[in-house]
């Protein structure tokens, strides 16, 4: 059936980020299941010297490569130079473009591209403009531009104060480094939409996922957001506190067809290939909002792209088959 190489990024945690905690353990989990599929596997470090490694493999017309690498000397701002590598070097490889990562890897970048496309996506400004606005009483969040994860992100960031905001912006600047910028704060649900499908064709949309926020933890809360201790501070009460639900009743089915459309509207955009997950809020008033176009999203047994599969009745093991399919 082939040799499908994975390549990771051999992360294994640093100071910022709990995030990606082991590549390693990523890689070997996803080889187990290309393994499952009939595939033969290899696992490559990029960051040990993973071209040269992956030279020998060049020219072989059964080799696809399972792009892994989220960041490149831990900038996750970098990680297209590995695709971009790949295919000058004309391996087949899953998911994104080079071209598709950093569109999508870059909030601000990706903001203006969605903007100038008519995907509606919330307000925003440059850090450099803060001074200069006047609070209206409605809240606007801190993020960073080329971080993932919620790097950053907790309920301090969410606030109606421009001024709170510039100082905490260079309070964020100064522990991760990168570009911060703010958003309007969309009061309201949250989806995450998983697709599939061919660079250039219409994409499978998965089944929508909202995020439900349990009442124990963010009950009476003045807001709900999805920050770094759900998704990584095992302590924290806001761990997992957040859950997906599938079922919709017939009220939802105008606005998740309104937010399919727009998901059909980022693959095309962005050039997306193989997979892809968008973030969506929507507003009291029922209108969506694209929070970000996350290219290669994780494909860790539990997380929500292969649960959204799961949904679907694909198991984790037909979906890696499929992204293989895709690979060009
Ligand atoms: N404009 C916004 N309004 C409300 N909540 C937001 C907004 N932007 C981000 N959030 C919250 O922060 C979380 C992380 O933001 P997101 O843009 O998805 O970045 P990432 O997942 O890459 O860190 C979201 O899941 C959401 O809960
Ligand atoms: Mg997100």
């Amino acid at each position: 059936m082939g040799l499908v190489i994975v390549l990771h990024d051999g992360s294994v945690g640093d100071a910022n980020t709990l995030e990606t905690g082991n590549a390693v353990a990523q890689a070997e989990e996803s080889a187990g299941l290309l393994r499952e599929a009939g595939f033969e596997t290899r696992i490559i470090d990029y960051s040990q010297n993973g071209q040269q490694a992956l030279l020998p493999f060049k020219g072989r017309g059964d080799v696809v490569i399972l792009n892994l690498v989220e960041s490149i000397d831990r900038r996750d701002d970098l990680a297209w130079q590995c695709p971009q590598w790949l295919f000058e070097n004309g391996f087949a490889f899953t998911g994104a473009s080079a071209s598709a990562l950093r569109l999508g890897d870059n909030k601000i970048v990706a903001k203006k591209l969605m903007t100038q496309n008519g995907i509606p996506t919330a307000p925003w400004h440059e850090i450099e403009a803060l001074p200069a606005l006047v609070a209206t009483g409605e809240k606007w969040i801190l993020k960073a531009a080329c971080f993932h994860a919620s790097l950053g992100i907790d309920e301090e960031n969410v606030t109606t104060s421009f001024a709170a905001l510039h100082g905490l912006a260079k309070k964020r600047k100064d522990t991760f480094g990168g570009d911060w910028f703010i958003e309007k704060y969309i009061d309201g649900r949250e989806f995450n939409m998983g697709m599939m499908g061919r660079f250039g064709g219409e994409p499978d949309i998965l089944p929508a996922a909202e995020m439900v926020f349990a009442d124990e933890v963010y009950a009476g809360r003045e807001q709900k957001i999805i920050g770094y201790k759900s998704k990584w501070d095992e302590s924290a009460p806001e761990y997992n506190g957040a859950s997906a639900r599938y079922a919709f009743d017939s009220g939802d089915q105008a606005l998740l067809a309104s937010i399919q459309a727009i998901c059909r509207q980022c693959w095309q955009v962005f050039g997306l290939g193989g997979y892809a997950r968008v973030d969506f809020r929507v507003d009291p008033e029922g209108r969506p909002y694209v929070l970000e176009v996350n290219t290669n999203p994780c494909l860790a047994v539990g997380a929500g792209f292969m649960n959204a599969n799961a949904q679907r009745g694909l198991t984790a093991v037909q979906v890696m088959e499929k992204l293989v399919l895709l690979a060009r």
